[in-house]
């Protein structure tokens, strides 16, 4: 086990480079699943997260090999996975416990294999998230689906074949699922109320190079034409939005000046309008976004929301900016049921914050102070961390396996611009 250390107090000044997306990652790996041809991902980031479903794919059969990207200037890496040899069609519980989008592997696997078996993902920190929308969405276009022993089992022995699926609330990875499952089934799919995050665009891209036929993706209404086979492409992983904004709210918060590199703005529209609303001064450049502190933190609203909405993923960094606040701030956590792990801990440095239901009240204190903090789960982390950069004195974070999850070289890009912070074992 490792900790993060932190000696709060630096102002951040200086350039963050973007990383690959971790959520537009992970279903792009799951098309290699599709196609007897190679898939090229790159800029993949080095997170454990892309580890552990590499090696779920490697179990079903698919060979992953690197494609060149060396640790030069903090560079995103090029995997190649391969799935002409699918020799398994069974993700197994071991696996699957370590991660909830190792389930983006079955439309894939139905829709090339004919089935597919893969362990229930069960809860997780943020809640119980269930997979009921992604097994009625694979139902509408014709596959079985069984529950037994923990596992679902979807088959579809004579392929998979168009229909319409309406989502009654959004989901992101339902809606991930059965775009590449549709991708290859008989006839025309409609799924309707579909996510719009930019990691669904971002993956219909691959997909189309493929030779998928999809169209609406990134609004509410996605169309595909399924098609008999599809091939292999080479495919570069979009910015990551949430990293993006992170170290956004780091350059408010730390009185700094950061220069986002490789961040898409429209990506992360509502949570830049945030952090203007909070005091901060954002100016989107060709090729990045840079976010600088006014000097003075105002409170703030947020209600978390589906994309173009303020996102979930972004809740617990904005608390941490909320409580060193000057005024109070409400954040309402509409997507998750159980996504304020980080209050706790942001309590024990001082910060001010009630909870009352689903929505959260902080009152903005003039300064927090370090301490010894337990991560929970990867945003709530990152709120912690966030909290430690300008807290007085040392935050230790413990658990640091929480944050590896979703945050490439998070050390390395912080003391980049300026941070005290350092990685020891615990
Ligand atoms: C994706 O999770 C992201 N993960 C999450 O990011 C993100 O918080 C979430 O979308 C919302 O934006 C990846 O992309 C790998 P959902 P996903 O299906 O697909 C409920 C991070 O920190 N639901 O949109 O699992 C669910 O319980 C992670 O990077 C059902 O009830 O999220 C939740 O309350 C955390 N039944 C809500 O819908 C279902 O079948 C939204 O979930 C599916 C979901």
């Amino acid at each position: 086990m490792e900790k993060l250390v932190i000696q709060g107090g630096k102002a951040l000044s200086g350039t963050i480079p973007i990383s690959g997306a971790k959520n537009a990652a992970l279903p792009l790996m799951c098309t290699c699943l599709l196609t007897s041809e190679p898939v090229t991902l790159t800029n993949l980031p080095r997170l454990a997260d892309i580890t552990t479903l590499s090696d779920l794919l490697n179990h079903l059969g698919v060979t992953v090999t690197i494609a060149g990207g060396r640790r030069k200037n903090l560079q995103g890496r090029s995997l190649t996975f391969d799935g002409h040899d699918i020799h398994d069609t069974v993700a197994p519980y071991d696996m699957v416990r370590k991660m909830r989008a190792s389930i983006l592997v079955l439309g894939a696997l139905v829709a090339r294999m004919g089935e597919a078996t893969v362990s229930l993902p069960g809860g997780c920190a943020i809640g119980n998230r269930p997979i009921d929308l992604h097994l009625k969405a694979l139902e509408a276009i014709g596959a079985t689906i069984e529950l037994e022993h923990g596992y679902v089992r979807a088959s579809a022995p004579n392929g998979l074949s168009g229909g319409t699926v309406r989502f009654p609330f959004v989901s992101v990875g339902a809606t991930e699922n059965i775009l590449m499952a549709a991708a290859l089934a008989k006839g025309k799919t409609t799924i309707e109320n579909a996510a719009r995050e930019p990691e669904i665009a971002d993956l219909a891209k691959c997909l189309n190079a493929m030779g998928a036929k999809i169209s609406g993706a990134g609004s509410e209404t996605i169309t595909i034409e399924g098609v008999a086979n599809l091939k292999g492409t080479s495919h570069e992983v979009m910015p990551d939005r949430i990293e993006a904004g992170s170290y956004a709210v780091a350059a408010l918060m730390t009185g700094g000046d950061v220069f986002l590199k490789g961040a898409r703005a429209h990506d992360m529209q509502a949570a830049l309008d945030t952090l203007v609303e909070a005091g901060g001064i954002v100016e989107v450049e060709a090729t990045g976004v840079r976010v600088r502190s006014s000097g003075e933190i105002h409170g703030f609203n947020i209600v978390t929301h589906p994309f173009p909405g303020f996102p979930t993923d972004m809740q617990a960094q904005f608390m941490a900016l909320a409580a060193i606040a000057d005024g109070a701030s409400v954040i309402t956590e509409a997507i998750f049921e159980n996504r304020f792990m980080h209050v706790p801990e942001l309590s024990r440095m001082g910060a001010d914050i009630a909870i009352n239901g689903a929505s959260a009240t902080i009152r903005g204190v003039k300064d927090l102070v370090g301490a010894e903090v337990m991560a929970t789960d990867l945003r709530a982390s990152m709120g912690l961390a966030l909290a430690g950069l300008v807290a007085s004195g040392e935050t230790t974070i413990n658990r640091l396996y929480h944050l590896d999850r979703g945050y490439e070289h998070l050390e390395e890009k912080l003391r980049q611009v300026g941070a005290a912070v350092e990685r020891l074992p615990s």
